[in-house]
């Protein structure tokens, strides 16, 4: 396999670079962010998106708002509340802010001066983006060991490197598969409304040289009914206790589609995507996003003048229809919430 050599968000010279997925795959274009507001804009057009990238870019962030400023705890705390307002389903930005805020905190009660504050900032917005790689990479190995050998794997959205730093988690398992010899195709769920499947993964596997197909997100019934599927890898924006996760629009469809033709289903995320304070799924806050992005093609209208349109972002698969969750901290199976309890907080090991 080539290696991925991209990074979705990186901090460059006092500056956030994302790297603009609105843009892709037909321009491979590198946006600079120098303010916290252009960065919630960035974050909420998506530019940069995926649970884990969310949360990188939003500590990146915290860490701009601080740079440069006589008052850096004030222009910080300032930034957190105003990046938790800007996508609310991924879990990863709210733990992610919690760090940011937790070094604000520290930085009271060990006295530091406004420099090494900034410092601690950005320090810790790397070590979140160095934690997210390295979690990504055993997430692959967990997951890569439980697809069979000439697996025919489905995804979902993009839950690549584009929607955590560079490698992912979904995508992460479908990579380490293929690096391991065990992995044959990937189909490619298109994704509507915004085309993260079409436009994100398939750039990603054709920069990886990993063989995919890319169909409609209505055509996964079809391949699987053909046993054209072996599994199917999805990523997840916020798992609740009992193991329901939330993950993007069409997810559910295909873990109902996937349970009646008997393939397994298996999602693929980090522990700060755990939220291990909601009960269910019921509880998980479902983005809905501006019916612009369903009743129009890239400016053209696809409905008539007045269609009512309703556009949420995410959906709840059910731990009854999930086969098994993989973390950096391995591999949990119905019922889920043991074993998510037990890792909770702990992070990778
Ligand atoms: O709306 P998006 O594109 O941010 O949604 C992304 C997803 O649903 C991903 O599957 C999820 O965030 C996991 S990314 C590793």
């Amino acid at each position: 396999m080539k290696e991925e050599n991209f990074r979705a968000v990186w901090w460059e010279g006092g500056k956030i670079a994302l790297l603009d997925q609105n843009q892709l795959p037909q321009r491979e274009t590198p946006s600079f962010v120098d303010s916290v507001e252009d960065l919630a804009d960035a974050i909420m057009t998506m530019k940069v998106r995926g649970a884990p990238a969310i949360g990188i870019a939003a500590a990146y962030g915290v860490a701009l708002a601080a740079w440069g400023k006589e008052d850096p705890q004030a222009s910080a705390l300032r930034a957190c509340d105003l990046l938790a307002r800007t996508r609310p389903t991924a879990v990863n930005l709210f733990w992610s802010l919690q760090r940011m805020r937790d070094v604000i905190a520290r930085s009271g009660r060990e006295d530091m001066g406004p420099e090494e504050l900034k410092k601690a900032l950005l320090e810790e917005a790397e070590m979140i983006a160095q934690e997210q790689d390295q979690a990504d990479r055993l997430i692959g190995k967990h997951g890569a060991s439980l697809l069979p050998a000439g697996c025919r794997a489905l995804t979902h959205c993009n839950a690549g490197g584009l929607a955590t730093l560079s490698f992912g988690t979904a995508l992460g398992v479908i990579k380490t598969a293929y690096q391991e010899g065990k992995l044959s195709k990937v189909w490619v769920d298109e994704t509507r409304p915004l085309l993260q499947g079409s436009r994100l993964t398939a750039w990603e596997l054709e920069k990886c040289g990993i063989p995919y197909t890319v169909i409609c997100d209505n055509m996964a019934g079809f391949a699987m009914s053909r046993g054209e599927v072996d599994a199917v890898v999805v990523g997840a924006d916020r798992i609740a206790r009992n193991g329901d996760t939330a993950n993007k629009i069409g997810t559910y469809s295909l873990a109902v589609l996937a349970r009646h033709h008997d393939i397994p289903l298996y999602v693929a995320a980090p522990l700060s995507t755990l939220d291990l304070s909601i009960a269910d799924g019921g509880d998980i806050v479902i983005e809905e996003r501006s019916p612009g992005e369903v009743g129009e093609y890239r400016g053209i209208k696809t409905v008539p003048e007045g269609a009512q349109v309703w556009n949420p972002a995410f959906d709840i698969t059910p731990a009854s229809l999930i086969t098994a969750i993989v973390t950096e901290a391995g591999v949990a199976y119905p019922p889920f919430a043991e074993e998510l309890g037990k890792w909770a907080g702990k992070g990778d090991e």
